[in-house]
């Protein structure tokens, strides 16, 4: 079998096991906010519940909750969103070793660590597997297992399809896309942070996303705006828009998506120019708070230069406001520099920082893996003065 060496690729930083390798800078505003060993801890585990958002336009939370307690799940819906449902995460379980093994990518570990089967293009190597023979799925650099399944392959592992179906995963989390909910685009899987981000903005009027794809909180929007609005989303990415689409179809919702480059828009678009009554500031980041992660680097580098992209996006989004309008500022990492620093920024550029409620205290809030049991995530509401 190749050389997948415990530490391979992965320059330990904190904690002495492998698994993370964070940037000096980053970790000590990690270390600012939250106690390392128990946020490594959480970072590895998929958080409480895993939650979906129903589709108010197509149908009802008891619906899904009907059809969720028919599969076998104990349905949940602890927070104050009638339009959130949650299924408890079980585990952890011990996931059996056996001789045989496949290694996975990061990507389709976490996915098997979570419940799901491993698929072909997530398959990196594999040893003494023989077809309907039981297999472990490890992860890959760290080789923890992950899940522990019947291989379905034999020999060279074929280029597509499923290869292991797995039955002991180190969590169990419910499926939602197997769902005839999911289906008949009754949910959105989504978390409560990202859910309660948009309710905190409060939508109306006009609705500007600028990083829209694969637009959870663009639909979430256009639910909540109930016809009485509109929604233009821009993204950059052809390929997160394509994706984004075809979720529109699925969840029978029709508004303008734009594929842009949103620190332009002001420029390219300037019809829109003081026009937005609601902004979407959703940037790409460094995505510490995404959780299960088997395994993460990050350098301050990649910290330093998401606050420099972030920060032209919000420069943006106050060109495109009216007065008094409301830009969201989210997103799913944990360190200062990306969050409260960019809200300072905002500050400093005429924005006014606005308290709403949400389940976690008052916005601007940090939702985090080892304090809430949630993915990391941070939501500020700016009003343009
Ligand atoms: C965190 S994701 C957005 C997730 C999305 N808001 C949702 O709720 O599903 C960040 C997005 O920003 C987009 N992006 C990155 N650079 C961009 C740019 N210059 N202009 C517009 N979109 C950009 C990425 O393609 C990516 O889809």
């Amino acid at each position: 079998m190749g050389n997948y060496s415990r530490t391979e690729g992965v320059r330990t930083a904190y904690p002495a096991d492998g698994r993370f390798s964070y940037g000096k800078r980053i970790l000590e505003e990690l270390g600012e906010q939250f106690d390392l060993p128990e946020l490594f801890e959480a970072l590895r585990t998929p958080g409480k519940r895993l939650c979906a958002r129903v589709n108010l336009l197509r149908g009802s939370p008891e619906e899904v909750l009907e059809e969720l307690e028919r599969t076998g799940y104990e349905p949940e819906t602890p927070y104050p969103y009638e339009e959130l449902v949650c299924v408890r995460v079980e585990g952890p379980f011990e996931v059996p070793l056996t001789d045989a093994v496949v290694v996975a990518d990061k990507r389709a570990a976490e996915s098997v660590l979570m419940g799901a089967d491993l698929y072909a293009p997530g398959l990196l190597e594999a040893k003494g597997v023989k077809a309907g023979e039981p297999v472990t799925v490890l992860a890959e650099k760290t080789l923890e297992p992950v899940g522990f399944g019947r291989a379905l392959f034999e020999g060279e592992p074929p280029r597509r399809g499923k290869v292991v179906e797995t039955v002991v995963t180190k969590f169990k989390a419910p499926k939602f896309r197997e769902l005839k909910s999911f289906e008949k685009g009754l949910i959105y899987p989504q978390s409560a942070p990202a859910v309660a981000a948009v309710r905190a903005l409060e939508p109306e009027g006009l609705v500007v996303d600028m990083n829209a794809a694969p637009g959870g909180k663009a639909f979430h929007a256009y639910e909540l705006l109930r016809g009485k609005g509109k929604v233009i989303a821009f993204d950059i990415s052809k390929k997160r828009i394509s994706k984004m689409m075809e979720e529109m179809r699925r969840l029978g919702h029709s508004f303008e998506v734009v594929r842009a480059d949103s620190r332009y828009l002001d420029l390219d678009f300037p019809h829109l120019v003081g026009k937005a009554d609601r902004v979407i500031v959703d940037p790409p980041c460094t995505a510490i708070g995404v959780i299960p992660k088997v395994w993460d680097v990050k350098k301050d580098e990649d910290m330093i230069n998401a606050f420099e992209y972030q920060k032209q996006f919000v420069k943006v989004a106050y060109k495109l406001l009216k007065k008094g309008g409301l830009m969201l500022y989210s997103t799913c990492t944990l360190t200062k520099t990306e969050n409260e620093r960019v809200v300072e920024f905002a500050e400093e550029m005429g924005f006014e920082v606005v308290e709403k409620d949400t389940p976690w205290g008052k916005t601007p809030v940090k939702v985090s893996p080892s304090v809430h049991g949630e993915p990391g995530f941070f939501i500020a509401i700016l009003k343009k003065k």
